[in-house]
């Protein structure tokens, strides 16, 4: 449904995506994991073309092009296929859960405000916010303005939803009902691309849990196999980091 080739990124002299190749099935749930700084974030915002990539390609719903060259018209052709869920939430302040949910059908899709809106409420009731509908980010709880920014997501109907370390903003008091209403997600068999920390998420979710380390992947499998019996010694150095801090986890 979605694959990437090839793909380089580079800032200056730094290297960050280093020739990444990755193919995604429709209804696919996959998690990324890595150390800080190895390009994750940026694999995501190359494919949601907040950046630009220095070469490869990028194919999508019967769309393929060069991801360094791609013309205006492809990049929104590719965005409207794609949505993004950013760890801080990135919310309009100054709209409430309503308009930001509706926000992306009015100005990407052309939807009439009163259809948008409808949709809208439909997808509040769905994450469990309807009786938010009037109230404005500063008056939501981290998870409840998280869960507006998935429901902005889903209101795009995407065929592709990136998240960004969606849950690690969070005060952990509401991280469970994030991964809750990302969990209902996956059983609808929503294709995601998830970054995470969240290692119960992953091992309970994902079909392909991939680690990144240096701008590549280093190795990526099914999360049994991944998390028990890793094959590369720095997916096993990572892993035992990780698990180090949520040992409930360990094998
Ligand atoms: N806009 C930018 N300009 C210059 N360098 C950048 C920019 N964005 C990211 N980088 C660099 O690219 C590298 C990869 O960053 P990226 O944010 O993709 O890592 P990450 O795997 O998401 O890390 P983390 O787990 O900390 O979120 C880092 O070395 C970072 O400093
Ligand atoms: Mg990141």
């Amino acid at each position: 449904m979605i694959k990437v080739e090839k793909l380089i990124k580079r800032y200056g002299a730094n290297t960050v995506l280093n020739g990444i190749d990755l193919s995604i099935e429709k209804g696919e749930i996959i998690v990324v994991i890595g150390p800080s700084g190895t390009g994750k974030s940026t694999l995501l915002r190359c494919i949601n073309f907040l950046e630009c990539a220095d070469s490869g390609r990028i194919t999508l719903g019967g769309l393929s092009v060069d991801a360094a060259r791609a013309s205006k018209r492809d990049i929104l052709t590719l965005r409207r296929q794609t949505a993004f869920v950013f760890q801080n939430y990135a919310l309009f302040a100054n709209k409430n859960a309503l308009a930001n949910v509706a926000e992306r059908l009015i100005i990407v899709d052309g939807w009439p405000k009163a259809r948008a809106h409808a949709r809208a409420r439909e997808i509040l009731e769905r994450i469990g916010l309807a009786d938010k509908a009037d109230a404005y980010p500063a008056a939501l709880s981290g998870g409840q303005q998280q869960r507006v920014g998935i429901g902005r997501a889903m209101a795009a109907n995407a065929e592709l939803i990136l998240f960004d370390e969606p849950t690690s903003a969070l005060d952990p008091e509401w991280v469970d009902e994030v991964l809750g209403l990302m969990k209902a997600l996956a059983a609808e068999r929503q294709t995601m691309l998830v970054v995470t920390h969240e290692m119960q998420f992953a091992r309970d979710v994902a079909d392909r849990v991939i680690f990144m380390d240096g701008g590549r992947i280093v190795e990526q499998g099914p999360p049994d196999k991944l998390f028990t019996d890793p094959q590369d010694e720095r997916t096993r150095a990572f892993l035992r980091k990780v698990l180090a801090q949520q040992p409930s986890l360990a094998p």
